[in-house]
């Protein structure tokens, strides 16, 4: 891998970055999402991406202009930029999604390479086996060695200006898809799109999803670009952000709206269920659900909505990168639908590997819900806890105490537990909380407790809290605990 990708700023996993895409001569500002555009159908001409929606790139299947007697010819004389009319980044995919679907495709990975490279493709893929979810190891890992193969050879095509992409397969074995993913940043392969993983998508498994994403983040490390191959739903973006995704690609947009349907942030709506529009696009604020229903270019305008949302919440997620509060946008996210709150639960039991990424410091942590309690920045306060210096007797209370005689007094402060008072204004303990806190709030403060006293077994610790008796489980023996109600 050279140094195409640079990240500026982050937020867990999340990173806003800035990728040259050197035969485009363009810089594509991360996380972003590249439309997909059927050679044969264009709802919406891709100039009109660039300029009226503000895609810099774009993304289109080079195997099935290779198939297509109209278009094959025009492309190799025009080169794509011209046949498509797209002023920014084009990237191309290989057919392996057809090879998925109909089990075959006659081309090899080398005459598509070469043809990609042919036709003035910017970013050329492979073809790479997109394995199944759930199939049995041991075909699993015949066909990625057949994949690294192709990434092997492929790697002869990004000796010029072009950027080939080296995709992780791996089905749902996360060790796999560890390994896939030390192989593929290995190739010097430029792009590392995350593959296989629209099967999981469309069964609303996110949690396994996001627990693939995070083993080929592992073996891929931090600096790699990441593509989400087939992900184009809104919900999901801030979620997929966060566990270090740059690159999405939408063909939702466009096949959604064909059968009615209206993508938001909190999943997808059916037009003729619409009463109001609960959104202010250009279409929604011009138009009612009924009319749009009506109208000759119904598919036309929902496609358009379906972008404006779809290019929305990137901004949104950009924004939240930028102010630090792209955990809080996630768990808003998770409210939408209960399997967005399975990713996000599960991106979450990996806080130690978002930890790595995440900012020291950012704007005021909000907590939401029992979630918030289980963010890598409780972690990292939990294990900075370990390492402070305490004095022979401690008090950890969470108000004023009278009558306990201690070297010091440290407040205790849910999710986080004890807090030096040196500490008090810093993030993240300066949380913002509610009132009525949950039961996971009171159980990491616990724990916080708990890390502080084993670490220092010769420190006699008192805390007095007003917290329920089921969090103190975890209090190991000499803490001495007085519960205030
Ligand atoms: N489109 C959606 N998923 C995949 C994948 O795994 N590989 C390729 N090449 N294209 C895809
Ligand atoms: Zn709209």
């Amino acid at each position: 891998m050279n140094d195409i990708f640079e990240a500026h700023d982050w937020d867990a996993a999340g990173r806003i970055g800035r990728l040259s895409v050197p035969r485009a001569g363009v810089t594509v500002e991360t996380p972003t999402i590249m439309p997909v555009v059927n050679p044969h159908i264009q709802t919406i001409p891709p100039r009109e991406l660039a300029e009226r929606f503000g895609a810099q790139i774009l993304i289109t299947n080079s195997y099935i202009l290779h198939g297509s007697d109209d278009l094959r010819e025009d492309a190799l004389e025009k080169g794509l930029h011209d046949l498509l009319d797209f002023p920014g980044a084009i990237m191309t995919d290989s057919g392996s999604f057809q090879l998925s679907e109909y089990g075959e495709i006659d081309v090899t990975s080398a005459e598509i390479l070469d043809f990609q490279r042919e036709i003035g493709s910017d970013i050329a893929t492979p073809v790479d086996i997109p394995t199944a979810p759930d199939t049995e190891r041991e075909a699993v890992e015949i066909e990625l060695g057949t994949t690294q193969e192709r990434l092997d050879a492929a790697a002869e095509f990004s000796s010029g200006k072009m950027l080939v992409s080296a995709p992780v397969q791996g089905s749902t074995y996360t060790d796999l898809r560890e390994s896939a993913g030390e192989h593929a940043a290995e190739t010097g392969l430029d792009v590392f799109p995350v593959g296989a993983v629209v099967p999981l998508m469309n069964d609303y498994r996110y949690g396994e999803m996001i627990d693939v994403v995070m083993a080929a983040k592992r073996g891929l490390g931090p600096a790699a670009p990441v593509h989400l191959f087939g992900a184009g739903h809104p919900m999901m973006f801030a979620l997929a952000v966060a566990a270090g995704c740059d690159l999405f690609d939408s063909a939702a947009y466009a096949i959604y709206a064909r059968d009615g349907r209206y993508l938001t942030v909190r999943g997808t709506e059916h037009l003729e269920e619409l009463e109001y529009f609960p959104c202010s696009c250009p279409v929604c604020a011009e138009h009612t659900p009924a009319g749009v229903e009506a109208s000759d270019e119904r598919e036309r305008l929902l496609s358009e909505h379906n972008l404006y949302v779809t290019f929305a919440e990137i901004r949104r997620i950009k924004a939240a990168i930028r102010e630090g509060n792209l955990l809080e946008l996630v768990e808003t996210r998770a409210r939408g639908h209960p399997a967005m709150l399975d990713g996000y639960r599960a991106l979450l039991a990996h806080s130690e590997q978002l930890e790595r990424t995440d900012p020291a410091s950012k704007s005021t942590f909000f907590y939401l819900s029992g979630e918030s309690a289980r963010r890598p920045e409780v972690l990292r306060h939990h294990r900075r806890l370990e390492r402070l210096s305490v004095p022979d007797s401690l008090l950890l209370a969470d108000g004023s105490v009278d009558g306990i005689e201690a070297d010091e007094v440290w407040t205790v402060r849910p999710p986080f537990g004890p807090v030096p008072p040196e500490l008090s204004e810093t993030y993240p303990v300066n949380a913002e909380l509610p009132d009525r806190l949950d039961g996971e709030a009171y159980a990491l403060a616990a724990r916080g407790v708990a890390r502080l006293a084993e670490a220092n077994p010769d420190c006699e610790v008192t805390l007095v809290a007003g917290w329920p008796e089921v969090a103190l489980a975890a209090l190991p023996e000499h803490t001495n605990c007085i519960l205030i109600s």
